[in-house]
């Protein structure tokens, strides 16, 4: 079967080999350090083995738990934010019928999402929906104490339990956390949940390849096994592959050369809206691991032909600080062939008889053509078709290179301080208990 590939040649009028290289020649120590567990942030690689150390029996167990959602309810809300949520969502999106919720009739739940904000009008207008209908949570926190997932838990565990009762209401919920510790780990024991272990050694956002990807993947009907040989597959391809082969190397080493020239901003661009979500899980895969100690690429997206039409303009001739990293799909899963009319008033019928496709892919072809004479470097990473296969190998493809990309920008591509600023000031603004210190003083800088 053939892989997912990289093309670069439209990024070489861009930069020199002498760019690159300098990268590339660093490119197998620092997957040596991914493997061997020398690098920054070492105690953070469970996931370069998950693909091949997860065995069937456990992503069985998975499909139970799931079927069980699947033969009981009309919905599973996925509580989680972040690492615990963006994933899941990438992959359904990806591999689920565009309007699913007009088409399953009944065969998969729908799959909604909560906690991954704290906005009351979408709480209560989900609590509202689910009021009179059958659902399950899933309800994903490695830490068990964030903010967001939490809230939303507490207020849709009531409403179950007001619904079916608190007995029932626990064999419809499964907590992915911690093994031993953290709020939802003991809530979780106490009420008799379901549960999955996220584990220790895999942070948020590389775990879409455990259960908190992998359960919500399953209840929405899709096939875990599948994504999983992916992903298995592009592991053996990019532990074994010297440079020259090596698709994860060549990401990295190209697009660090890039940024080293200038290029601030990667926006990764789609012609297909199902992986519209892939870009925002990407986006916090690449902007939390790179992005710190005032240095990282941007990472940025647009979904064409959609986005022509407004962010095109920018793209085209706006600062060049930026270079795009094209998803394509070799071959659509449906055919539809333009229809010919008698009048051709939309003057189209030269169209007439080609397949919607086609005209995607030359839409596709003649923006990169644009682009690169407005100055705008192209990759382009191709699946050969948009199913659970290629899915699962695009997610370690992107982890591993971005583990290597880290490396070879000179940071911890595991670790995330930048994201605890915020909640420190809000909890200090909400008055928590250990943060007297913190509210007196942000009081102080309010002027209150
Ligand atoms: O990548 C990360 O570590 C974060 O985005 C987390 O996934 C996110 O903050 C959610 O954390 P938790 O799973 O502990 O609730």
């Amino acid at each position: 079967m053939k892989n997912i590939h990289l093309e670069l040649k439209n990024t070489r009028q861009f930069i020199t080999d002498e760019a690159v290289n300098k990268f590339a020649e660093k490119a197998t120590d620092y997957r040596n350090d991914l493997l061997n567990g020398t690098g920054a942030g070492n105690d953070f690689l469970g996931w370069v083995t998950l693909p091949s150390e997860t065995d069937a029996d456990f992503l069985t167990e998975i499909e139970e738990v799931a079927t069980h959602f699947r033969n009981k309810v009309e919905v599973v809300v996925v509580v989680g934010i972040g690492g615990s949520y963006l994933g899941a969502k990438a992959v359904i999106d990806a591999l689920s019928h565009s309007f699913d919720m007009l088409t399953t009739n009944n065969e998969n739940p729908i799959i909604l999402y909560a906690g991954q904000n704290i906005n009351e009008d979408y709480l209560a207008e989900l609590e509202e929906v689910l009021s009179d209908i059958s659902f399950g949570i899933c309800v994903i926190s490695k830490s068990g104490t964030t903010t967001e997932p939490a809230i939303a838990f507490r207020v849709l565990k009531q409403l179950l339990e007001k619904q079916v009762g608190k007995e029932e209401a626990a064999k419809n919920i499964v907590a992915i956390t911690d093994e031993s510790k953290g709020a939802l780990r003991t809530l979780a024991e106490q009420n008799g949940y379901k549960t999955f272990v996220i584990p220790d050694n895999v942070g948020g956002r590389y775990s879409v390849l455990t259960p908190v990807g992998l359960l919500p993947i399953a209840c929405a009907g899709l096939d875990i096994q599948e994504l999983m040989a992916g992903a298995k597959e592009m592991q053996k391809h990019l532990l074994l592959t010297s440079y020259e082969d090596n698709i994860a190397m060549q990401y990295a080493a190209v697009r660090n050369a890039l940024y080293e020239s200038g290029r601030k901003i990667e926006i990764l661009v789609n012609y297909h809206p199902k992986l519209a979500n892939i870009s925002e899980w990407w986006k916090q895969l690449y902007g939390e691991s790179e992005g710190k100690e005032g240095k990282g690429i941007f990472p940025a997206s647009v979904n064409f032909t959609t986005d022509l039409h407004s962010m095109g303009q920018y793209i085209q001739e706006g600062e060049r600080s930026i270079f795009e990293t094209v998803l394509s799909v070799e071959s659509a899963n449906k055919t539809l062939i333009i229809p010919e009319t008698k009048d051709n008033l939309d003057k189209l019928n030269y169209l007439s008889g080609r397949n919607l496709d086609s005209v995607n892919k030359s839409a596709e072809l003649a923006t990169t053509l644009a682009h690169i004479d407005g100055d705008v470097p192209n990759l382009r990473i191709v699946l050969p078709k948009l199913n659970a296969y290629y899915i699962g190998q695009l997610l370690y493809f992107f982890e591993f290179a971005c583990g290597l990309s880290g490396y070879m920008l000179g940071v911890n591509p595991f670790d995330q301080p930048g994201v605890e600023a915020y909640k420190k000031n809000m909890f200090a603004l909400l008055g928590k208990t250990g943060f007297e210190d913190e509210t007196a003083e942000i009081q102080k800088r309010l002027g209150e």
